[in-house]
């Protein structure tokens, strides 16, 4: 397949990557069972549809995603495989039965947690390493320091940043470039705009931006009877839940409205929004998509042939007006792990 999907430089010391990043946790945790071997098949297709930044994270499955990863680089094609990059977390602390116990960002735990991950990944470097969240024991110029260490080594290619808040990035980008800050963001969550978002703007950092369809939420196929498996990241997160759900999935008939007269679905119009700069137009925002299977990567690459002009954009924020979510977008104890948020 001829690659059709444009590129993006991240940020001024960054790669330039796909204008859609495919976000592959929902291969290997947070939302209910996935299919291997739909899994490996839509990593292909957004490869050979063009996408060439695949992120991940090493706790996601504690390794699992990794190794899915690895596993579908080895079995593309050369040149395919060639123009992929990786985007990798780490950092977040894991148990046995599944549970989270905080983040390790010491320089120590970087090389340990970059070691493996070269390793069940099966390459030689890692695109773009950040730590996923802010150990608050460790200054971010000791952990993002580890990092250009490995960048010198040519173990990392760039330094980027997750859920981090203006402050934090400004102290990040003082210590060695960086390309990109990871950070949620999408109709219903527009925290970003405010500070952070002007900050990354000023320092030339580019932003890739998850949970554009709001973990599914406004992903136009989400109904009040979705039943959601316990290990299910949805069945905890405030938004799914009661009266908020109902709130939220109300916004999603407003944006329908608009989708049916553009002659596009709501996923597409959610993903076409975040890619166009949001509410403060730009072309620094790569929107990683949740995509899990070939029929839901094909329409979120459909989002690429959407355009939104002003008028469109009005009719958007009409419907969805910033802070009209219900509902935080993580559940307390993890909102407070968010240095984004303080
Ligand atoms: N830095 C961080 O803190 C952080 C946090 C979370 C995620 N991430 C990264 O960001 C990536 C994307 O995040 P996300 O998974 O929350 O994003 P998302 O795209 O908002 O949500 C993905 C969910 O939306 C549903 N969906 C429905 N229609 C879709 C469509 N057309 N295309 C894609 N998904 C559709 C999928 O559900 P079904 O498969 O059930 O249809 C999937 O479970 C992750 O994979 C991960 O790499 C980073």
């Amino acid at each position: 397949m001829t690659p059709t999907v444009p590129t993006r430089k991240l940020g001024t010391t960054g790669p330039r990557v796909s204008a859609l990043g495919l976000g592959c946790m929902g291969m290997s945790a947070l939302y209910g069972a996935a299919d291997r071997t739909e899994s490996l098949a839509t990593i292909h297709a957004a490869l050979d549809a063009g996408v060439t930044l695949l992120d991940t994270g090493d706790f996601y499955g504690m390794g699992h995603n990794e190794l899915l990863i690895g596993e579908a680089l080895r079995s593309a094609p050369t040149a395919v495989r060639e123009n992929a990059l990786t985007s990798v977390k780490f950092g977040a602390l894991r148990d046995p039965d599944g549970g989270w116990s905080g983040s390790d960002g010491r320089p120590e735990a970087v090389r340990n947690f970059a070691a493996y991950s070269l390793q069940r990944l099966g390459v030689d470097h890692i695109d773009v390493y950040r730590l996923a969240r802010l150990d608050p024991d460790v200054p971010v110029e000791e952990t993002v320091g580890a990092i250009a260490d490995l960048v010198e080594k040519g173990h990392v290619r760039h330094i980027g940043l997750s859920e981090v808040g203006a402050d934090t990035v400004r102290r990040a980008a003082a210590t060695a470039p960086i390309s990109d800050l990871q950070i949620e963001y999408s109709l219903m969550s527009r925290g970003i705009e405010a500070e952070i978002l002007p900050t990354t703007r000023e320092l030339g950092i580019g932003i890739t931006a998850y949970g554009v369809l709001s973990r599914g939420l406004i992903s136009g196929h989400f109904s009040l009877d979705r039943e959601l498996s316990p290990g299910d990241f949805r069945s905890v997160s405030p938004r799914f839940q009661g009266d908020n759900l109902r709130h939220n999935l109300d916004l999603v008939e407003r944006l329908r409205k608009i989708a049916e007269q553009k002659g596009a679905t709501v996923a597409q119009i959610a993903i076409a929004w975040v890619l166009g700069g949001g509410a403060q137009p730009g072309d620094d925002i790569v929107p990683l998509v949740g995509a899990r299977t070939r029929e839901r990567l094909a329409e979120s690459l459909g989002a690429l042939d959407v355009t939104l002009d002003a008028a469109d954009l009005a009719a958007i924020e009409a419907a969805v007006p910033a802070d009209s979510a219900a509902g935080d977008r993580y559940p307390a104890a993890q909102m407070a792990h968010l240095d984004s948020e303080h």
